[in-house]
C-alpha cells in the first residue's frame, strides 16, 4: 500500500549509512501490530551486530539504538506518514490514518475481484484431493476433504500459483469385487436412475450385510474375484459399465458443489507399475520378498536406512498371492503424476490423517530407491467429521450421512431461513439464495476450523445468520448491496474520496480487516489453510455490523456518504472475493 514511500524512505536510510560507513545491507519491514494507527518497523541490530563484527568496541543494543535516531531525522516529511519514532534499536514509522483509509479503499475498488490476489509465483503445484471409491457412497467424511481441497486450489491459485487439481478414484479393490457380487446375486440388470451414488452405496451396503450374516457366501465372492482376475470380457464389462455409474455420479455431485478437477487418476491403472517398481525393489535388496515362507513382499524401512529407533516401520508392498495393494498403486502414482507435470513444485495429497503413515512410508520408500520427486511429495492430513453427541460415522451401523441427502436438506432448510427473513423474495430468487445459503452451511463449517481438528456438523450452527456462519457473511455482503442500492448512485462514476472527516473506531477497525486480506491470502496459502480466510472473512462481516450500526451511510453529510459508500464498496468486494475463496456464492439479495 505504501510501496513508493517505503522505497522513498529505504533509499534515504541507505544513503545516510554509506555516507556515514555503516555497513547496512538490507532492511526489513514488519507492519506494527493495529493501535489506533497503522504502521511499519525495521530494526538495525543487525547491522550493529555487523559494525561490532567488523573489529568496532560497541554495546550492540546501544548503537542499535543510535543508529535508529539518527535514521529518524532522515525519514521526516515523507507524505503519508504521520510520524516515526526510534525505540530500543527499532525504527517505528506510522501512516497517516486518512491518507492509509484512502489507500486501501482505493486499492481494493481499483484490483476489484484480483484484490488480494498475490503475484504469480511461476510454480506449479499439484493437489489431489476428494478421491472417493467407485462403486461406494459419497458421505459427509468425503465432503470435508473435497470442500478443504476445492478451497486450498482456489486461495494457492490466488496466492499466485499454477495448481493442477487431481483427483484419484479407488476404482478397483476388493470392495468393487463385492459389489460386482452382490449386484449379481441380488439385483442383476438394475440400472440407476436419480442419486446414483446413493444407490451404489446401498448396493454395496447390502452386499456387505448379506456378507457378514452367512460367512460361507465368501467362496463366491472369491470366484467373482478369480474371474476378474482372469480377465473375463462379461465380469471386465461389467465393471466398466458400473464403474463409470458411479464416475457419472462423482462428476453430477461435483457440479452440485461447484468443485472442479482438471485430472483424474484411477487406481487400477496404476497396478502394472506398481508391480514393476516393487519387483525393482526386491532385485535391489530395499524390499524383502517373504512369499516363499507365505509372507508377502515387505520394505523394513528403518532397518534399511539402518535406525536404531523404530520411525518409519515396516511396509507392505505387494500382498502374498502377488496381487497389488494400495500402497502398491500409490508407489506408481507418486511417480506417473511427476512423468505428467515434470515441472511440478510439489505434489501434495489431501488425505485424512489416518494414512499418514501410509504416505510417509511411500514417499520414504521412493526416496530410498532414488527417485527424487518424492521429496517434493506431501501429505497434507485433515481430520474426520462427526454428528453431533459424538456419533461417528459408520456404513454399518446407519450412521452415515449421504451426500445427496445433505444437499437437499441443506437448500431446503436454507429456503426456509431466507423465506423467514426477507418474504418479499420472488420464487426465482428464493431458489438462487436457497442454493447459495444451503452450499455455504455446507461448506463453511468444514474450512472455519484447523485442519487437524474434528469438525462436528449441526445445521443450527451451520445456518446460525447471526454467529459464525456463512449466511452471516453472506448477509453482510447483501447489506452492502442493497446500501448501495439505495443510495442510487454508481460508485464507479464517483471521484476517490479523501477520507478526510474524522475517521469513526468503527470505520477504522474495518479497514483494519480489510487492509490485512491480502496478508492472510499468503498465510493461508503457505499453510494450506483456509481457516485463515474463513477467519477473516467472518471478521470482516463483524466490523461491517459495527460500522452499520455506528455510522450512518445515506444519511450522512454529502462528503461523508460518498466517502462512506466507497468504503461500503470496497467491503462488498473484499467479502465476495474471500466467499470465493471458500467456494461460497456471495449474493446480491437475501
Ligand atoms: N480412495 C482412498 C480412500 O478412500 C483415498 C485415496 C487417497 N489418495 C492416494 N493417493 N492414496 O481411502
Amino acid at each position: 500500500m505504501f510501496q513508493t514511500e517505503q522505497q522513498t524512505i529505504e533509499a534515504r536510510i541507505k544513503a545516510f549509512c554509506t555516507a556515514n560507513g555503516i555497513p547496512l545491507s538490507v532492511l526489513e519491514w514488519k507492519p506494527i501490530p493495529f493501535s489506533g494507527e497503522w504502521g511499519m518497523s525495521t530494526s538495525f541490530f543487525a547491522v550493529a551486530a555487523a559494525e561490532a563484527r567488523l573489529g568496532k568496541k560497541i554495546d550492540v543494543a546501544q548503537r542499535a539504538q543510535e543508529i535508529a535516531e539518527q535514521v529518524q531525522s532522515q525519514v521526516s516529511g515523507v507524505p503519508g506518514l504521520s510520524h516515526a519514532e526510534a525505540v530500543k534499536g527499532y525504527l517505528n514509522l506510522f501512516f497517516d490514518t486518512q491518507e492509509y483509509t484512502r489507500r486501501v479503499v482505493e486499492t481494493v475498488l481499483d484490483q476489484k475481484d484480483r484484490f488480494g490476489s498475490g503475484p504469480a509465483t511461476g510454480q506449479r503445484v499439484m493437489i489431489e484431493f476428494s478421491h472417493p471409491n467407485t462403486h461406494k457412497a459419497f458421505h459427509v467424511g468425503h465432503l470435508r476433504g473435497t470442500i478443504l481441497g476445492d478451497a486450498i486450489c482456489r486461495i494457492l491459485e490466488f496466492a499466485g500459483y499454477d495448481v493442477v487439481r487431481a483427483n484419484y478414484p479407488g476404482d478397483m479393490g476388493l470392495h468393487v469385487i463385492k459389489w460386482l457380487w452382490g449386484y449379481l446375486k441380488f439385483h442383476n440388470g438394475e440400472e440407476p436412475s436419480a442419486d446414483i451414488t446413493k444407490w451404489m452405496g446401498e448396493i454395496y451396503a447390502e452386499a456387505s450385510k448379506r456378507l457378514e450374516e452367512d460367512p460361507d457366501l465368501e467362496t463366491e465372492v472369491r470366484s467373482v474375484y478369480a474371474r476378474w482376475d482372469k480377465r473375463e470380457p462379461q465380469i471386465v464389462a461389467l465393471w466398466e459399465r458400473t464403474r463409470e455409474w458411479s464416475l457419472e455420479g462423482f462428476r453430477q455431485m461435483y457440479a452440485a458443489l461447484d468443485v472442479r478437477f482438471d485430472v483424474y487418476y484411477f487406481n487400477s491403472q496404476e497396478e502394472k507399475s506398481g508391480k514393476e517398481i516393487v519387483e525393482e525393489l526386491v532385485r535391489r535388496g530395499i524390499a524383502t520378498d517373504e512369499r516363499s515362507q507365505g509372507g508377502a513382499v515387505i520394505v523394513k524401512i528403518d532397518e534399511v536406512l539402518g535406525l536404531a529407533k523404530e520411525q518409519f516401520h515396516t511396509a507392505v508392498v505387494l500382498r502374498s498371492d502377488g496381487t497389488a495393494l494400495y500402497a502398491t498403486e500409490d508407489l506408481a502414482l507418486a511417480l506417473h503424476k511427476f512423468s505428467d507435470y515434470p515441472d511440478l513444485a510439489k505434489s501434495l495429497y489431501l488425505v485424512d490423517v489416518r494414512q499418514s503413515l501410509h504416505f510417509t512410508q511411500i514417499f520414504k520408500i521412493l526416496e530410498i530407491a532414488g527417485h527424487e520427486q518424492a521429496r517434493k511429495s506431501g501429505h497434507i492430513s485433515y481430520e474426520l467429521v462427526t454428528l453431533p453427541g459424538n456419533v461417528v460415522m459408520s456404513s454399518r451401523e446407519g450412521t452415515v450421512v449421504l451426500l445427496e441427502d445433505l444437499l437437499r436438506e441443506a437448500t431446503t432448510r436454507a429456503r426456509a431461513e431466507a423465506h423467514k427473513k426477507n418474504p418479499s423474495l420472488t420464487e426465482a430468487q428464493l431458489e438462487s439464495v436457497a442454493k447459495a445459503v444451503g452450499l455455504g452451511a455446507l461448506k463453511y463449517p468444514m474450512l472455519a476450523r484447523e485442519n487437524t481438528k474434528m469438525v462436528t456438523f449441526d445445521w443450527k450452527t451451520a445456518l446460525d445468520f447471526n454467529g459464525q456462519a456463512s449466511p452471516y457473511i453472506q448477509y453482510a455482503h447483501v447489506r452492502c448491496n442493497s446500501i448501495l442500492r439505495k443510495a442510487g448512485v454508481d460508485i464507479t462514476n464517483l471521484p476517490p474520496s479523501a477520507f478526510d472527516h474524522s475517521l469513526e473506531p468503527a470505520e477504522v477497525e474495518l479497514i483494519d480487516w480489510l487492509s490485512r486480506f491480502p496478508s492472510e491470502v499468503q498465510r493461508a496459502a503457505a499453510e494450506y489453510k483456509p481457516l485463515a480466510i474463513a477467519n477473516i472473512a467472518y471478521n470482516t462481516a463483524k466490523a461491517f455490523a459495527g460500522f452499520y450500526d455506528a455510522c450512518p451511510v445515506v444519511q450522512a453529510s454529502p462528503e461523508i456518504r460518498a466517502a462512506r459508500l466507497r468504503m461500503v464498496a470496497a467491503v462488498k468486494q473484499t467479502l465476495a472475493n474471500s466467499l470465493a475463496l471458500l467456494g461460497i456464492t456471495a449474493p446480491e439479495v437475501m
